[in-house]
């Protein structure tokens, strides 16, 4: 996996306009295909994400999947909700990821390709790979 312990996306030097960043609403995605990658770029509420389109478990499109968010543990039956419409479900088997940090909710070794988005003055959306 490339990215730094921190789990920030790691820094890829080319960038790849793909449209318009009003394109994709609120809560929205847009699918595209880069060279031989195909990404998902989100728009979360905190700005946009993107991920690699492909499922670690068996190779599932990934990024067609449901977003949601999840709970975690507190004390005894006490959950909190946690990661609110960044969690990321494989339409497959429900594999579940953090579309910000790419890391999987199920198991610590799984995790899905990061990449940084970013919108220009113009308001372009641009990708980094
Ligand atoms: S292919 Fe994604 S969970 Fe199985």
């Amino acid at each position: 996996m490339a990215e730094d312990p921190a789990g920030a996306p790691r820094k890829r030097s080319r960038e790849v306009v793909i449209g318009r960043a009003d394109e994709v609403p609120a809560g929205g995605r847009k699918i595209v295909q880069i060279d031989h990658l195909s990404i998902g770029v989100f728009r979360l509420a905190d700005g946009f994400h993107a991920v690699r389109n492909y499922c670690p478990h068996q190779g599932a499109e990934l990024c067609k999947g449901s977003l949601h968010g999840t709970y975690r543990p507190g004390a005894v039956a006490e959950f909190t909700p946690a990661l609110d419409g960044r969690v990321l479900r494989c339409p497959w088997h429900g594999w579940e990821f953090d579309i910000v940090t790419g890391k999987g909710l199920y198991d610590a070794k799984s995790r899905v390709m990061t990449y940084e988005v970013k919108v220009t003055e113009a308001g372009d959306l641009v990708v980094m790979v």
